[in-house]
């Protein structure tokens, strides 16, 4: 066992850290209260590299490991959840699904935008009535011999507004359940599919997330991904790399807040000392400091053995469960070590404990990571 990272994933680690200080950080309230999508910011994120980090350079990607992507993650969480939540679906969802599964067609015309960051994708498996219930699709795609046609609503789509191409989860043959489910490639303008109203949300604000619709949608058969019937297992490896994404992204959440109350802690002070010299917030800062760790340490476990082509479908569901439990009461007491400076925006940690909240939700809820974990260690 190795505990050392290589000269490559410490400058991976510097950039996306300069990144997020010098780019990210300065409008990043402004971004959180107007809901405005970082566009500028992702375009700069893609020619850096981070949009299609793992993605053979052939294909236009950074050619790096999952190691480096944990690293990457977490230094633009620490700052911009909305920006690193762009970052995970296009690099975890969209690039890794099309580059394992897609036909060398399919790789051409929409990974190689993608990795460069010239476009990005959106992932599109929820629906009103399919959330973590995911094998439930009532999105349809009937067979029309060199076509599909699809129809349905999907829900909570991130990159809904932004993306310029979307995987779409769509039921085929119902009498199949979740063996009739296949994946669809489809590019905003195909004739019938719209863009449906951004959420209002609690956090990730300047993340944008939309419903989709698709009313006789005609998607090509060459849009298909993998053999028929293919889309659930397609939907289900993906997630299980995008889970890394996230439980890194709930770490940076975690780290950054993290960083902002030991900081703080080393200038307030109260009852003539400097509140660091207080054991109820020495206490607290070392249960953050040893919490984060082992958060830290469970995902780049998932990402070796990701990188290591080992199944890591448990390793990553037990990254994001513990990751963004840690987000959650991290950023809670970073909050509380900052006091009433805490509870408004101007210093960040609202924002943070905020965001956090959504790691426990997307892609895959704590409820589901439990479902995978419980399982594999009953099996
Ligand atoms: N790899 C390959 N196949 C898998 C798999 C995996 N990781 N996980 C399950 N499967 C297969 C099973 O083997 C099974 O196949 P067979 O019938 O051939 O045996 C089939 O899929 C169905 O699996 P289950 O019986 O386990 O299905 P289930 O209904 O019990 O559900 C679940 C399992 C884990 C709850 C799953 O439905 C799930 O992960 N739900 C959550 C979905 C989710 O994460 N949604 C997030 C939306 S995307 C998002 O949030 C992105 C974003 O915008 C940020």
């Amino acid at each position: 066992m190795k505990f050392e990272f290589s000269e490559e994933h410490l400058s991976v680690q510097q950039a996306a850290r300069d990144f997020a200080q010098e780019v990210l950080k300065p409008g990043v309230i402004e971004r959180d209260t107007h809901q405005k999508f970082p566009a500028s910011e992702i375009k700069q994120l893609g020619q850096l590299g981070f949009l299609g980090m793992m993605v053979d350079p052939k294909y236009g990607g950074g050619g790096m490991d999952c190691i480096s992507y944990v690293l990457a993650m977490e230094e633009i969480s620490k700052v911009d959840a909305s920006c690193s939540v762009v970052m995970s679906v296009n690099n975890s969802l969209v690039c890794w699904g099309l580059e394992e599964f897609g036909t060398e067609e399919q790789k051409q015309k929409y990974l190689v935008p993608l990795a460069k960051g010239e476009i990005i994708g959106a992932f599109c498996l929820s629906e009103p009535e399919a959330g973590s219930d995911a094998t439930s699709q009532r999105t349809t795609a009937e067979d029309k011999g060199d076509h599909y046609v699809l129809n349905g609503i999907k829900n909570w789509i991130t990159n809904g507004g932004s993306a310029s191409v979307y995987l779409v989860m769509a039921q085929t043959h119902p009498d199949k359940k979740h063996k009739g489910i296949n994946c669809f490639i489809v590019e905003k303008g195909m004739p019938g599919f719209q863009v449906g109203k951004k959420e209002d949300k609690m956090g990730i604000r300047g993340s944008d997330t939309h419903s989709l619709m698709f009313t006789n949608v005609k998607v090509p058969k060459i849009n298909r991904i993998g053999e028929d019937g293919f889309g659930f297992t397609f939907a289900m490896k993906t997630l299980a790399g995008g889970r890394i994404g996230i439980a890194s992204q709930a770490l940076g959440i975690a780290s950054g807040a993290y960083e902002l109350a030991l900081a703080y802690s080393k200038e307030r002070k109260a009852f003539g000392k400097l509140i660091s010299e207080h054991q109820a917030i020495q206490f607290k800062l070392a249960d953050m400091a040893t919490e984060i760790e082992a958060a830290r340490l469970l995902c780049l476990k998932a990402a070796w053995m990701k990188d290591h082509h080992l199944d890591y479908g448990t390793a990553s569901a037990m990254a994001k469960v513990y990751a963004s439990r840690v987000a959650m009461e991290t950023t809670t007491e970073a909050v509380q070590i900052h006091g009433g400076y805490g509870y408004v925006k101007e210093y960040h940690v609202e924002r943070l404990m905020r965001d956090a909240k959504i790691t426990q939700i997307y892609e895959g809820t704590t409820e589901v990571q439990k479902i995978v974990i419980s399982r594999a260690v009953l099996a």
